[in-house]
């Protein structure tokens, strides 16, 4: 095939044939195809979208770009959660020790953050000795002993998603939904999983802003899913106000601790729920108790044995900020509006996240927030808190939330819809 005429294809609205497709990510993958080739097609399919059947060609030709996990010989179901991405969202700290206790087995393959968007991987290394690198031997044990896993997916599942997302990055097309879902679903289905859970976020603080794309991007990776064999559903959630009350990594890992001992905040602890229902029901367990695994201490249990399993000590005290910035009511009345992503830029900015994929975070760095939309305030009450190691990344922070705030009267205030929108199966 030539390149150049596949590009004109997508350019003019045509379609690619299955062999054009798996043509195009074997050369792109071996450098055949240049980097500059491949964002011009990249953005042909962002402004022209692609067929369902192209999608899943796509995805099949990344999938086959690596190797292919099995947990078959695990003798238990697996079942795995991933969520597109938000502010505070540290769901699947609680989630995987709550499912995994039912004997289940959770193999979460995480990433680490980029942009103000956290990762699973960044907060839980602020738990002193808790590794994320683990062998494929070393995850398969733990998913057999203990039941769960979180670790950093290895190099080995689809690199061409690896070299065409790190492309998508700087050329302006990660927005495209057939690239988003194919990029997805390819990691997960190469994983070997049985079952997979979507938690696809609309709202200030997702990808995707409009439940509209977020219901089409929901839609699409089922389809990936179920049409290579794995059970997958979506919930859409909403993501215009922070999950929880801690943003950040070392505060993140303590909320979570607090719902897995029966605390937390109760959006936190909705979402986990929900979460939880929906995996539990796809491994054949639709009567599970979740609630009670919560409350009772199971999945506490289990949550630390993940942990020493992984080096880490769950009794270990996370780390501190060195300074701390305290933001207060100006006067009393309700808190109306807290948006997501301005707080998940301010916390990015005090050291939480990162800019460039090499770069360390800082683990102790992030904001805790004091009061949530529709809660009662009074002047000089403290709202929120940012917390740094080095005080000249206040400014920077307080820049990002100025208007994403605000207080007034309680007439005025109107409750946001639920947090758990829709279910996509
Ligand atoms: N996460 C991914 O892995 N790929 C995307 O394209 C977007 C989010």
């Amino acid at each position: 095939f030539d390149v150049v005429d596949l590009i004109r294809t997508k350019r003019d609205h045509g379609n690619l044939s299955t062999a054009e497709i798996d043509w195009l990510v074997d050369a792109y993958t071996r450098g055949y195809v240049g980097n500059e080739q491949m964002a011009a097609m990249a953005m042909a399919i962002l402004l022209n979208g692609m067929e369902r059947q192209e999608i899943r060609d796509l995805t099949l030709a990344m999938i086959a770009s690596g190797e292919r996990m099995s947990f078959d010989g695990l003798g238990k179901v697996t079942v795995d959660k991933h969520s597109t991405g938000g502010v505070g969202d540290k769901i699947t700290l609680p989630l995987m020790p709550l499912v995994a206790s039912f004997g289940v087995a959770v193999p979460q393959l995480s990433g680490r953050g980029l942009g103000h968007t956290g990762g699973t991987l960044d907060k839980l290394e602020s738990i002193p000795g808790w590794r994320a690198d683990l062998t494929n031997d070393e995850m398969f044990a733990q998913l057999r002993d203990v039941g769960g896993v979180i670790c950093a997916a290895g190099s080995g599942l689809a690199p061409a998603d690896k070299k065409l997302y790190a492309l998508r990055d700087i050329t302006g097309t990660v927005e495209a939904i057939p690239l988003i879902a194919s990029s997805i679903m390819s990691k997960k289905i190469a994983e070997g999983t049985d079952s997979l859970v979507l938690d696809v976020k609309f709202g200030s603080g997702a990808f995707m802003v409009d439940i509209e794309k977020s219901r089409e991007l929901a839609r699409t990776m089922v389809d990936l899913g179920n049409d290579a064999g794995v059970s997958t559903t979506a919930l859409l959630t909403d993501m215009n106000v922070p999950l929880g009350l801690a943003i950040g990594n070392a505060n993140e890992v303590r909320e979570s601790v607090e719902v897995l001992a029966g605390g937390g905040p109760a959006d936190v602890v909705e979402l986990t729920i929900a979460l939880a229902k929906e995996m539990l029901r796809l491994a054949g367990q639709p009567d599970a108790d979740v609630e009670k695994a919560l409350t009772d201490g199971r999945a506490m249990d289990t949550w630390r044995r993940v942990i020493e399993a992984q080096g880490g000590d769950p009794d270990a005290a996370l780390p501190v900020a060195r300074e701390t910035h305290v933001v207060t009511a100006d006067r009393d009345g309700v808190l109306l509006t807290q948006e997501a992503l301005p707080f998940g830029i301010a916390a990015w900015r005090l050291g939480a996240g990162r800019a460039r994929a090499q770069d360390p975070v800082q683990h102790a760095a992030g904001i805790d927030l004091h009061a949530k939309p529709g809660d009662a305030v009074k002047a000089g009450q403290p709202l929120f808190t940012l917390s740094a190691d080095e005080p000249q990344r206040f400014e920077r922070a307080l820049e990002a939330v100025e208007g994403a705030w605000s207080i007034g009267d309680a007439a005025d205030w109107t409750p946001r819809g639920p947090l758990v929108a829709e279910r996509i199966e």
